[in-house]
């Protein structure tokens, strides 16, 4: 086998197989050998190239006229005519939303939908976030162990954002389990069997979103960014266009909560397993803005992103031709030997965390990066006071096999209810 340049590939990149094996295991370990032989490599499997060190990765996303975001949320896995009869039987018909979309139209989307995502107008939501975790909180602090991720971690940032969103709470077990189905759409592998299930999910998705959008197009002066994006779309439709807002609307309830969902779940795994510094956050939570910026970084929720080459070019080294389809292993950039020093060790202390790429950067970094890191604030200040002596259960971890959304289908934990300090110190 050799790549589309010729050049003979090796074994590894050959194998490389991001919906199994190390990879799903920890999928910056996967690509160690990558980042020092073969930075940017072809995986005949998957048809991308696979860029994994941080230099190279932080090119790509500051130069998004060479390297189009157009592929970001394209299906990784081709999707059978089946399913694809299944989906247009729903009308699905998802397109550009901001995260996909071409300049110029993206940045002035982007400018248009602002203000919502900016700190002053971020800040009062942090009481109810807060309130949403302690009502959860009181409901299990008896029991003395929990699914963190069932009774937690993913309500709390489905409700957020639906808030957020100014989206009417709605059946959340649906919501969830159609956002699973629209991750393995788009990042996952799918047997044909499950493609035609998933087709189904993501076309019932679709057409929810298609209801809401309607419901709250009746209600003008309604409250949050889809409402907003509602406004926008009356006062200039050919920047917010219509196919834009159902796109959207499906898109954003799964970009908004999954994402933070797994990173906390992340969080409270890679702490509780580094006992010495959930200790130090427990003791000082002072240290708490810095400790969810080296987990993002250490284990981010986003683990790869990717971007399609506009004309040939050079990167790591490599000539790539156009229409090259790149998938930035973010989760491998973050830890990169040459930025981060002793870039595997999780370090609460260290002083570049933020330069994390699980946001993505540039022009199209993440807009909710701080309402996601308000959010795990919140968790960890209200667990590391309540429940400072929380330990991890023994446990097998899974995940649900895909390129992108990393984060442990359930996390238990245990504690001693009878010292939960808010209840023997009240
Ligand atoms: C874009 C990750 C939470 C809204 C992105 C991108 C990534 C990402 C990797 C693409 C960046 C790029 O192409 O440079 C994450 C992670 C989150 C999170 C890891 C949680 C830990 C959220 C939340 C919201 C949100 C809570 C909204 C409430 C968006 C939007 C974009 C985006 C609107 C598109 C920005 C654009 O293209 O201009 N996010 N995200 N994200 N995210 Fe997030």
């Amino acid at each position: 086998l050799s790549s589309e340049k010729g050049r003979p590939l090796s074994d590894r990149a050959v194998a490389f197989d991001p919906f199994e094996g190390p990879y799903q295991v920890d999928p910056a370990e996967a690509l160690r050998w990558a980042r020092d032989d073969a930075p940017v490599f072809y995986s005949p499997k998957l048809g991308y190239w696979v860029v994994s060190r941080h230099d190279d990765i932080k090119a790509v996303f500051r130069d998004n006229l060479t390297f189009s975001p157009r592929i970001a949320l394209e299906k990784m896995t081709p999707v059978s005519g089946e399913a694809q009869e299944a989906l247009a039987s729903y009308g699905y018909a998802m397109n550009r939303t901001l995260v996909n979309e071409d300049e110029p139209a993206h940045m002035e989307r982007r400018r248009a939908l602002l203000d919502h995502f900016l700190p002053e107008n971020l800040l009062p939501r942090r009481e109810r976030v807060r309130t949403l975790v302690r009502e959860r909180m009181d409901a299990l602090v008896d029991k003395g162990r929990a699914d963190l991720v069932q009774e937690m971690l993913w309500e709390v940032p489905l409700t957020v954002a639906l808030d957020f969103l100014g989206v009417p709470e709605d059946d959340m077990e649906t919501l969830r389990r159609f956002s699973v189905a629209h991750t393995v759409n788009t990042w996952g592998r799918p047997t044909p069997e499950q493609q035609l299930e998933v087709a189904h999910s993501v076309g019932r998705f679709w057409q929810y979103a298609g209801k809401v959008l309607e419901k709250m197009r009746a209600e003008p002066d309604g409250p949050g960014w889809m409402h907003q994006a509602i406004r926008r779309n009356a006062e200039m439709p050919e920047v917010v266009t219509d196919s834009y807002l159902h796109s959207m609307m499906m898109a954003i309830i799964v970009a908004a909560h999954e994402t933070t969902a797994h990173a906390s779940a992340n969080m409270f795994r890679t702490l509780l397993t580094h006992r010495d510094a959930w200790d130090d956050v427990c003791a000082d939570p002072s240290l708490i803005p810095n400790a969810v910026e080296e987990c993002l970084r250490y284990a981010g929720s986003v683990v790869a992103w990717r971007r399609e080459a506009t004309r040939p070019v050079e990167l790591g080294g490599v000539r790539l031709p156009q229409g090259a389809k790149l998938l930035m292993v973010t989760a491998s950039a973050n830890q990169d030997d040459r930025h981060f020093e002793e870039a595997a060790r999780f370090d609460i202390y260290r002083d570049n965390a933020v330069d994390h790429l699980t946001f993505g950067y540039g022009s199209h970094q993440c807009m909710g990066k701080n309402i996601a890191r308000m959010e795990m604030r919140v968790f960890l200040e209200e667990f590391t006071r309540r429940l400072p002596h929380l330990r991890l259960e023994e446990q097998e971890l899974t995940y649900l096999p895909n390129t992108s959304f990393r984060g442990p289908d359930q996390l238990w934990v245990k504690w001693d209810p009878a010292r939960n300090p808010e209840r023997t110190e009240p």
